[in-house]
């Protein structure tokens, strides 16, 4: 089985997962996407979605499914994302895709997150993957200073944008040992808006694609 049908077949799964009648939160990202295409299948289930990106929107409104503003939705039941790592404590790195900012801010008003990921995704420990930091433009520079004195070594995200109109830090060379303490130190940061470990809202389950089918495993 292909990295790709593994994603195929865990957004499948996520299906399983979607309540009736609600308005559920959508991630960003290759698994993501192939979610959207199966939730495309079984839209008159839900009422709408709320996205975590422009490219998120754009394929929800394509396959026909309302797209809501966040701020008109007190909590969502569902969020359904990939990571990048995610460790047995549900513990991730996200914002490989540079959406994580808002993919946080829709964790945070759901009350379910279901991770989607291929197995290459799980790790015992995290911080092989580049650590995504988003950053306000003009403290570019001050930021990476300060990433520098914690032990990584920044790189700018060259030529991205994110959808918040800022730039990425991409942190390479951290060995999480304490992701909830890491994440909130990095965001005492003047100038981060959001750093990608989601720790302190971590996944309430991770549907894990293996090569021998898709495995559940919660924290
Ligand atoms: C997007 O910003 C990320 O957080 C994605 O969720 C992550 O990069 C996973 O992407 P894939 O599903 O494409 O591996």
């Amino acid at each position: 089985m292909t990295q790709d049908e593994m994603k195929q077949a865990v957004a499948r799964a996520a299906i399983e997962q979607v309540p009736s009648g609600c308005i559920i939160g959508v991630g960003t990202g290759s698994t993501a996407n192939h979610f959207i295409n199966e939730l495309g299948k079984i839209k008159n289930k839900i009422e709408g979605a709320v996205a975590s990106s422009e490219a998120t929107a754009n394929l929800l409104r394509s396959h026909g499914i309302a797209v809501l503003d966040l701020n008109s939705v007190d909590q969502l039941e569902l969020y359904v994302d990939g990571a990048d790592e995610i460790t047995h404590n549900m513990h991730m790195i996200k914002g490989g895709g540079g959406a994580l900012t808002r993919e946080k801010i829709v964790a945070a008003v759901s009350r379910k997150f279901v991770c989607v990921a291929d197995e290459t995704k799980l790790v015992d420990l995290l911080g092989k993957f580049p650590l995504p930091v988003e950053v306000i433009p003009m403290a570019r520079s001050y930021v990476s200073r300060e990433l520098a004195k914690l032990g990584g070594q920044p790189k700018l995200r060259a030529g991205f944008t994110t959808d918040n109109g800022n730039v990425i830090l991409d942190v390479h060379g951290l060995s999480i040992m304490n992701p909830v303490e890491l994440e909130g130190i990095i965001n005492q940061i003047t100038g981060v808006v959001t750093n990608g470990l989601f720790a302190r809202r971590p996944a309430d389950l991770l549907l894990l694609g293996t090569s021998n089918g898709v495995r559940q495993i919660r924290a």
